[in-house]
């Protein structure tokens, strides 16, 4: 199987994006989403920012390679009697099947970054985008001190080394790299900007139980973990992101867990 399907598609990341609904909502109100507007969310999960730009009137597109995800995002739209909310799996390396100029609105959170051939992808987001129309991504940040670029990074350090002409995914945070990569699809500097943003987590138990449903639940921990269990050094990778979750929390409820971490906001002005 393609192995940046089979990554998202093991566990369970309805879990984690579980604690990720008020940023979702909190996202999207900066977004100037409106009623009619057609948006395409890409790798959207199950609906974290797609759910709230439908309920604020939008024609709402989810795509995502996990197919999973994709049936928990139109469940979720079904029970909350959104029709105009769709989720289909698809690639944003290869976004075959969606027309060209179809989109007013082109989102990605922390999604198309983690699809391989960034190049493709950059292309892709601004084809199915109108002229005139933008594309809106949420990259993490490499290296980063909060607490997604940390927990990539610490993982990365107990699995093996990825395969030769892998690109990071966060290198899409990354601002000369995104320039380019846009740069090549048509679009000119000028027309790109770039913002930090934070994006907060809450989680309903402790920072030492929201690890367990990383490593129980999120496909690059579950890998990290697994790599670790077999060079003896599990324990090493639990206390490393324990130490690091309990460093991040700024609850002040000891049986809750709130997590700002910061990401690079990317706006794009599709010509
Ligand atoms: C960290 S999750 C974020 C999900 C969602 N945007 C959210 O904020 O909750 C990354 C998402 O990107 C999706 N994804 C990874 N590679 C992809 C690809 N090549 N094409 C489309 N989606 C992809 C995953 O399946 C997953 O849903």
């Amino acid at each position: 199987m393609n192995p940046n399907k089979a990554l998202w598609e093991k566990g369970d990341f309805t879990r984690i994006a579980a604690t990720m609904r008020e940023g979702g909502q909190a996202l999207v109100d900066k977004l100037a989403v409106t009623r009619g507007m057609r948006v395409m969310d890409l790798g959207c999960g199950d609906g974290t920012t797609a759910i709230p730009e439908a309920k604020l009137g939008a024609q709402v597109l989810g795509v995502d390679i996990s197919s999973p995800l994709v049936a928990a995002g139109n469940r979720r739209a079904k029970e909350m009697g959104l029709s105009n909310c769709t989720f289909q799996e698809g690639d944003a390396s290869n976004l075959a099947g969606i027309e060209d100029r179809s989109f007013d609105l082109v989102v990605s959170i922390f999604g198309a970054m983690f699809a391989p051939k960034p190049f493709d992808v950059a292309k892709e987001m601004v084809r199915v985008t109108r002229p005139g129309g933008s594309i809106v991504m949420g990259n993490w940040i490499p290296n980063d001190p909060t607490l997604v670029a940390q927990l990539l990074k610490i993982s990365s350090a107990y699995t093996p080394p990825p395969p030769e002409g892998f690109v990071s995914p966060m290198t899409w945070g990354v601002e000369g790299q995104v320039a380019e990569r846009f740069g090549a699809a048509g679009v000119s500097a000028q027309k790109i900007t770039f913002a930090r943003d934070t994006f907060v987590f809450n989680f309903g138990g402790t920072p030492a139980m929201f690890v367990a449903d990383f490593r129980d639940y999120y496909g690059p921990t579950m890998n990290a973990f697994e790599a670790a269990t077999k060079s003896g050094r599990a324990a090493d990778l639990q206390r490393e992101l324990e130490q690091l979750f309990q460093s991040q929390n700024k609850s002040q409820d000891p049986g809750r867990t709130s997590i700002p971490a910061t990401f690079l906001r990317v706006t794009v002005q599709v010509p």
